[in-house]
């Protein structure tokens, strides 16, 4: 039977990674997938979390199952750290947690719960978006439609286009909206956008399905927070997946979750049923260990206050590098502007050259990015900084 495949193509950010891996030059540079690298180039695991893992290697004492939810104390500090520790939703039964693998899973758990809501309910996602993002959804059977984001010309939101397209949205249609850190673009809405997104889906009715994958990377924990607890403070439905890949470093640890907020408590308990049962279905229970080590750090005062650091330096890491990139850039005697990688946030920028260019610079000089030009900054450092600007002046 299996000689009535056909080849499907591979995913284009993990198969630029698995290039990358093959490529034998001593030279070369992964702005491709978005996995932290620090200034010598290496993806270390956090301190925090190394502690946390030699005390649950003492401490536990169980491999059991979990169940499907996952583990409590994670869910509950989990959702403490995105929603704000003293927000009043946490408490007042409309709402739920239920622990994925990986943002992956959570997107796609939410997108299974919203599918068994009506028959070919709709999700609108910006263009551009992360590549997997119509990939898991269109899978649960939503349909896909899209509103605009990003003005590759300006290299900005293009927001007013956006509002009028949200608008036009009708109740009940969900809209897919990053947290924070849009990927592929780093441009992220302002308080005064979120405001008005809100806004809209109060008037309108669309519920929003908020995906937060960077959290503390771009302005910080709180900061990075503030669109999703606007919302949460102000609609009556709101779908969150959410993800420990980047701000705990534990990308194959799968670790994520998915949060609900419902009209009132036993709608609450009724999509949770739905959520477990899609969780049953699709991978029965998540992995615990990663749930496990994050909910360590973020119950123990010390472990915490020693990842926030942490988390603070990559984030500041980030943000020197773009500052540097732009300082290299500016002046070319091409013309070409690259000033909007200082302003965006978060791993990722679109440099804005051709595909040719793209093409090139991974051919000739071992520097890879994806086809669309998203760079993750967290590719440079000190030591590949002047060779990368030297080759992406070199080919526009
Ligand atoms: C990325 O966008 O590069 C990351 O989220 C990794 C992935 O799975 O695509």
């Amino acid at each position: 039977m299996f000689e009535r495949l056909k080849p499907v193509p591979i995913d284009p950010i993990l198969g630029l990674m698995n290039s990358f891996r093959e490529d034998s030059r001593h030279n070369k540079i992964d702005l491709g997938v978005g996995v932290y690298q620090d200034d010598s180039g290496q993806t270390p695991i956090m301190t925090s979390v190394k502690k946390a893992e030699f005390q649950l290697l003492e401490d536990e004492n169980t491999k059991t199952y979990q169940g499907m939810t996952g583990d409590s104390d994670y869910n509950d500090r989990l959702s403490s750290l995105i929603f704000g520790e003293d927000n009043p939703i946490l408490k007042s039964g409309r709402f739920c947690t239920l622990q994925a693998p990986g943002g992956s899973g959570a997107l796609r758990v939410g997108a299974e719960v919203i599918a068994r809501t009506k028959s070919s309910p709709a999700i609108w996602v910006g263009t551009p978006t992360w590549a997997n993002h119509i990939p898991i959804m269109e899978k649960t059977g939503l349909k896909i439609n899209t509103y605009p984001y990003y003005d590759f010309e300006t290299h900005t939101i293009c927001f007013d286009e956006m509002i009028e397209a949200l608008k036009k949205i009708p109740k009940d249609d969900i809209v897919l909206l990053h947290g924070c850190c849009h990927n592929p673009t780093g441009a992220d809405l302002s308080s005064d956008q979120w405001k008005q997104v809100c806004a809209t889906a109060h008037r309108n009715g669309f519920i929003p399905f908020i995906d937060i994958a960077y959290q503390g990377l771009g302005n910080g924990l709180e900061k990075d927070a503030y669109g999703i607890r606007e919302l949460a403070s102000q609609l009556p439905e709101l779908i969150v997946a959410s993800s420990c890949s980047k701000n705990f470093g534990l990308y194959r640890e799968r670790t994520g979750a998915v949060s609900f907020i419902c009209n009132d408590s036993d709608q609450t308990k009724i999509v949770l049923s739905h959520a477990m049962s899609s969780a049953r279905s699709l991978y029965s229970m998540p992995p615990a260990h990663g749930a496990l080590l994050v909910s360590s750090v973020l119950g123990d005062p010390k472990l915490r206050e020693e990842w926030e650091i942490e988390l603070e330096s990559v984030r500041l890491r980030i943000q020197l590098m773009r500052d540097l990139l732009c300082e290299k850039l500016r002046g070319n005697q091409k013309g070409k502007d690259f000033s909007h990688i200082k302003h965006q946030k978060g791993m990722f920028s679109f440099l804005g050259i051709s595909s040719e260019e793209v093409d090139t610079l991974r051919a000739k000089y071992g520097v890879y990015m994806v086809g669309s030009t998203r760079i993750n900054l967290a590719g440079i450092n000190i030591n590949n900084i002047d060779y990368l600007s030297e080759c992406i002046l070199k080919v526009i």
